[in-house]
């Protein structure tokens, strides 16, 4: 077998793993989140549930990759000694696969609005009115389009692996992305009406924190803003170098991914009520903030229309802030499969990218003919209940059928003192128990 791929570098790792953790989850679910669940009340919520559940299990998913050095099926398939554990390892990381991969299939979908988006300003700019009125417009012809064009992209990047690839585009767009959202947020923040929106989403209103929903929707959000129980992070974590510290790493990561959410929530909020301010409505009718698909694709832009030139330029920056961060994601989806068939047949990296990204294309489209009836279902197949469910695999995984010894061993390549941290101390237990029966409670509310 060749050689498997590795990221060169420990900032390179990061913005791969933020780049991954840090997409359309942060810059759009976080802000609207917490924007109807009382404000600052839902940012602390979530805060704990990123530390106390969400970084535990990205440790138990980096963590099983780095000791199996392998992709998902290949890892939890070995895990276990027994013939038939071994058989419930493979199908359940069958089945973590496919929701990488059903996950990317709608993914792709919004991403390509996002990119309608961008090109909508420029083609304004440009003197093109009817380009922008067909990007603007949705259309299922639009909406195929732009779907093959993100899919391309993404399949692009994957093909050229972990080092030219993946680390590679997450370092250029990354930094990007953070100059993107800052600017974008400096500018915002000048404009009238913005201040209000920075109350709303600041001031805690601690009467929604005992809304049952709260909670739940603080898990699901930590779950698949940090890209868990799908294989991303262990696939991610087995190409890591020996000599890093994994849960140092992981601790960063999930604070990027964190800062970067509350951060997107200074541009989104005040953004609304700029909007508001201009004489859009911004609340439903039964008294909420509006957070869906017209947040973005009407409020929004229907604010940076009315600002004249400067308008027009943040639009194209804020939707191509929002390309960026689902590119940098959803090349992450894909490589969990990819590197499946990568690694178990004597399939090369380009042909199995390009049969992966073409199937996972065609599950799109069907999604964008069938939009009402497919969407919302593959959405919360996977969001709602596979990734939790997934992730109480993983946490159960790392916690039982790696033997101490071994996970000291893997631990001490990249921290030789260990043993006499917190992290020790604690994890090895809190991933056995804690961690899958918090996740389960969460999970459990769910179906009520
Ligand atoms: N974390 C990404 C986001 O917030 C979504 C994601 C889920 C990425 C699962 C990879 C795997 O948008």
């Amino acid at each position: 077998m060749a050689a498997r791929g590795q990221f060169s570098t420990r900032f390179g790792f990061v913005m791969a793993a933020a780049g991954s953790a840090v997409g359309l989850g942060n810059i759009w679910g976080f802000p609207t989140q917490t924007a109807s669940y009382g404000g600052g009340a839902f940012v602390l919520v979530y805060f704990l549930l990123a530390m106390l559940v969400a970084y535990p299990a990205l440790m138990a998913e980096m963590i099983i990759g780095r000791y199996k050095q392998a992709n998902v099926v290949s890892a939890l398939s070995t895990l276990p000694s027994l013939p038939v554990l071994q058989k419930t390892g493979f199908a359940i990381a069958c089945y973590a696969a496919l929701v990488a991969g059903l996950i990317l299939s709608f993914y792709t979908i919004v991403a390509g609005w996002m990119l309608a988006n961008t090109a909508a300003p420029i083609a304004q700019m440009l003197g093109q009115p009817a380009w922008n009125e067909w990007l603007t417009t949705d259309s299922s012809a639009r909406n195929i389009v732009l779907s093959i064009v993100f899919s391309l992209l993404t399949m692009a990047v994957i093909a050229r692996g972990i080092e030219n690839g993946i680390e590679a585009w997450s370092k250029r767009l990354m930094p990007i992305l953070f100059v993107l959202l800052f600017c974008l947020i400096a500018y915002v923040l000048t404009l009238p009406g913005a201040i209000d929106g920075l109350k709303v989403y600041l001031i805690p209103n601690w009467s929604k924190v005992t809304d049952p929903g709260l909670i739940l929707g603080a898990m699901g959000q930590a779950f698949f803003s940090l890209s868990l129980g799908v294989g991303t992070m262990l696939i991610y974590g087995s190409y890591l170098r020996h000599d890093e510290n994994v849960p140092q790493i992981g601790l960063i990561v999930t604070l990027v991914d964190t800062s970067v959410a509350f951060v997107a929530g200074l541009l989104v909020i005040p953004a609304m009520y700029v909007a508001q301010h201009l004489g859009t409505a911004i609340y439903a009718s039964d008294g909420s903030l509006i957070g869906g698909p017209s947040l973005i694709f009407q409020i929004l832009p229907t604010m940076f229309d009315s600002m004249g030139q400067w308008g027009t330029l943040a639009a194209a920056a804020f939707f191509a802030l929002m390309s960026i961060a689902a590119l940098t994601s959803s090349i992450s989806m894909l490589e969990v499969p990819v590197s499946v068939i990568t690694e178990r047949t004597s399939m090369g990296r380009l042909p199995s990218t390009l049969l992966v990204g073409t199937l996972f294309l065609g599950i799109s489209l069907v999604i964008v003919v069938n939009f009402d009836a497919l969407f919302g279902f593959v959405v919360d197949l996977t969001t709602k209940y596979s990734e939790p469910l997934l992730g109480i695999m993983f946490c159960l995984c790392a916690g039982w059928l790696i033997h101490r010894n071994a996970l000291l061993a893997t631990l001490k390549e990249g921290n030789p003192a260990i043993e006499h941290t917190v992290f020790w101390k604690i994890w090895p237990f809190y991933i056995r128990f804690i961690c899958p029966l918090l996740i389960l409670a969460a999970f459990i509310q769910t179906l009520r």
